[in-house]
């Protein structure tokens, strides 16, 4: 007889000294640690991070999961006081999975004990000039400086992070290599509603109306893949075909539309298979229906990885 998996009923720690004594008793004991940081208002796709993150850690290991609605990530006049905070739901949902064995939800002065703005800053240069970190200053310094915090915090041997957010990934990839975390970064494929809009807690800000017009995120991509699949290699070609998509939902308001490539995140003249990432490009774009704002991307591949 097949034997059931375990199931884990999560721990909770707010304090920095609570979680790493956690954190080193598991290691102590030989586990492997994956942490998955989110910001809460978890959905089905902070699950499939949460489950990706223990069968990579397997039975005997130890999974966190941390809740922090991060200030110094939210720009001036962004969703920072708006942004949905349900604990307690998250909590069970997390509960429910059955793999979770400790929730980390440091208050912010746990975080940044030292005050606001923190002294101390980590950020990535370059990564941050176009996509989102183009017109969200000071975003990815926030995410970064969170990250390194948490990783301090919550010593994980690896963790998981969406896709959905590909310029985030590169740059705590970035981060890690440079700075020698010695953590392994796992990006896990977006979730998407069955229409092809992407999971996102910003996603319940939306009225009837707007949510029913957001499915043209993805098709603005698969609109890109195609042609790419055609043989276009023109990125602004490719953009304005996403553009076009774009603009067949009249409450649509783009705010950028880009393909750049896969690693380096700068534009390209042209796709082709020797880029710095052998042929990996993202098309990527950021879309606003009324104040909310909704990001996606694909990767597209030319040559032998298309
Ligand atoms: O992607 C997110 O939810 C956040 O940017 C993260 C990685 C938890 C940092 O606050």
């Amino acid at each position: 007889m097949p034997t059931s998996p375990p199931v884990y009923e999560s721990t909770l720690f707010t304090t920095v000294a609570a979680m790493q004594a956690e954190a080193d008793a598991a290691r102590a004991a030989g586990r492997r640690l994956a942490l998955v940081p989110t910001l809460g208002a978890l959905h089905a796709g902070h699950l499939a991070l949460v489950r990706e993150a223990r069968d990579r850690v397997g039975p005997g290991g130890h999974v966190t999961v941390s809740i922090f609605v991060n200030p110094t990530q939210f720009g001036p006049g962004e969703d920072f006081e708006a942004y949905p905070r349900t604990l307690d739901a998250d909590r069970d949902a997390l509960d429910e999975t059955g793999t979770v064995d400790a929730v980390f939800v440091p208050t912010v002065e746990a975080m940044y004990p030292f005050g606001l703005p923190p002294f101390a800053t980590v950020a990535v240069r370059d990564l941050d000039r176009h996509l989102c970190g183009a017109h969200r200053p000071g975003h990815f310094a926030g995410v970064t400086t969170v990250v390194a915090r948490l990783f301090l915090a919550c010593r994980p041997h690896l963790a998981v992070f969406g896709q959905k957010d590909a310029q985030q990934l590169a740059i705590l990839r970035r981060m890690t290599a440079d700075l020698g975390f010695g953590i392994e970064l796992v990006g896990h494929p977006i979730v998407r509603e069955a229409d092809g809009l992407a999971l996102s807690s910003r996603n319940a800000y939306l009225s009837a109306q707007e949510r029913a017009q957001a499915v043209v995120l993805s098709q603005a991509l698969r609109a890109a893949q195609a042609a790419v699949a055609r043989g276009e290699r023109d990125p602004a070609v490719l953009a304005r075909a996403m553009e076009a998509q774009v603009a067949t939902a009249p409450l649509a308001r783009v705010q950028y539309v880009e393909v750049v490539d896969a690693e380096t995140l700068q534009p390209v003249e042209a796709l082709s298979e020797g880029g710095p990432s052998g042929g990996r490009y993202l098309a990527a774009l950021a879309v606003f229906f009324g104040a909310t704002r909704l990001i996606d991307n694909v990767t597209l591949r030319v040559g032998e990885q298309a």
